[in-house]
């Protein structure tokens, strides 16, 4: 079982750049596959996550050319795929595997929805655990049939879907949440007439973003389609992913004469809640040169030491930080005063149990961390000790927990970290470059 070992560091000067962003590699292949054409993506992400979108489609007889089509490439590679138009897309012969990828199983059911022919879709063990009701229900009242393990209260891979026939509807999202947003959205470009999703709280916008690009019709991201519009290829540039440089960011806050430019990070406003955290917590954190690009903002991200203070995290802004709760858990662990977290309930259906998780293993630490229902009450700051940690197979665990080795006493082994190839394959190397 792969492990990382971590020993505290004292400083930090450098300039780095991560990989691409992984919501935005997801979608690119998906809508690349239903566009007509040839589609190129470049800096898209190699992780097992990603990896697993296209091998789905291919199985659906969408051909997709990787610059180096070993498993897995690296970070930087280009695609290309030669997109089918809306009905292009084959029967699988077998069941569509998409591992530890979330994003790939909702994704793909909105867009197997508007297929008339009968997929099985499945993945790992963590998968078959993550409720799948929340794409079931808007697909279902657009028309599409959806089976899958039934419980008590929701439904679980494997998913039998078929559909095709759809109409589009409005539908307002119950909970926050981009992947049942995009399902919904890329079932609407299968239906009859317009398809529209309501939210609250705005969760990633990355799907109508790419839907607005690739059909030419510049900045506007509304949560609106029109079914059975046909578009083109396009060429798509991802920007460095922000989840994966709020890690490196969090490095840069807790360690001693640290200063770090994360060059090319995408800065989407759906995805910046981390600097708002960071700025509230007193972090110097500061962005340079925006520009835009294929409908997506980036720039770079220059971070410094800092003495840091504890805040209250809830509401509007969960659904634009919620993967970066384990790392400013981690950050919070040095701020002076209490930080509580609160409204953070989907953590507990994440990869692993996040709540749970981030508690157990900070406290493997000696951090003052306290369990909610909801969250976490943390307070510092703590001087934290090196410890055997436990990833739980999620990649966030791991990778949290990997900068909190950085500014602990003595040595921190990571075990099972296998799991970070699901979004960050780069990351120990990049680690260890600080
Ligand atoms: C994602 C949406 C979020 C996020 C996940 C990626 C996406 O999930 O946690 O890592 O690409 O749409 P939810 O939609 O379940 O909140």
């Amino acid at each position: 079982m792969s492990k990382l070992k971590i020993s505290p560091i004292n400083k930090i000067n450098k300039t780095i750049t991560v990989p691409g962003d992984k919501s935005i590699s997801h979608r690119a292949i998906m809508i690349g596959a239903l566009a007509q054409g040839q589609t190129t993506i470049t800096n898209f992400l190699s992780s097992a996550d990603c990896l697993a979108t296209i091998e789905c489609l291919r199985k659906m007889g969408i051909e997709i050319q990787m610059s180096n089509d070993q498993f897995p490439i690296s970070n930087g590679g280009k695609i290309i795929i030669n997109g089918k138009g809306l009905h292009g897309l084959k029967q699988p012969k077998e069941e569509l595997y998409v591992g530890n990828s979330g994003t790939t199983i909702r994704l793909l059911s909105g867009i197997l929805a508007g297929q008339n022919f009968k997929t099985i879709v499945s993945g790992d063990e963590s998968i078959q655990k993550r409720p799948m009701l929340r794409v079931a229900k808007p697909l279902r009242e657009m028309g599409a049939s959806i089976e899958g393990k039934v419980t008590k209260d929701n439904l679980f891979a494997p998913l039998r879907i078929s559909g095709g026939d759809l109409k589009g509807i409005t539908y307002e999202l119950p909970i926050p949440s981009a992947q049942v947003k995009s399902a919904v959205l890329l079932a609407g470009l299968f239906a009859k007439g317009e398809t529209t999703v309501i939210e609250q709280n705005p969760s990633r916008d990355h799907t109508e973003r790419m839907l607005g690009y690739f059909k030419g019709k510049g900045l506007g991201a509304r949560a609106q389609v029109l079914g059975g519009e046909e578009f083109a290829g396009a060429e798509v540039d991802v920007p460095g992913d922000i989840s994966s440089a709020a890690f490196f960011m969090a490095a840069a806050l807790l360690v001693p004469n640290a200063e770090l430019l994360i060059k090319n990070v995408g800065l989407n406003p759906t995805r910046t809640g981390i600097l708002e955290v960071f700025h509230r917590m007193s972090g110097k954190v500061e962005v340079l040169d925006e520009v835009i690009v294929s409908n997506e903002p980036r720039g770079e991200i220059l971070t410094k030491s800092s003495k840091l203070k504890g805040i209250k995290i809830d509401g509007e802004i969960m659904p634009r930080i919620i993967d970066e709760i384990p790392i400013i858990a981690v950050v919070a662990t040095q701020a002076e005063g209490r930080t509580e977290i609160r409204e953070a309930k989907e953590l507990r259906i994440k990869e692993s149990d996040r709540i749970a998780t981030i508690c157990a293993e900070l406290k493997k630490f000696g951090a003052h961390v306290k369990e909610l229902d909801d969250g976490l009450i943390i307070d510092g700051p703590t001087v934290l000790k090196g410890a055997e940690i436990e990833s739980h197979g999620d990649h966030r665990i791991a990778m949290a927990m990997a900068i909190a080795g950085l500014i602990a006493e003595g040595e921190t082994v990571i075990n099972d970290t296998a799991c970070i190839e699901t979004s960050f394959p780069e990351f120990e190397k990049l680690l260890a470059s600080l």
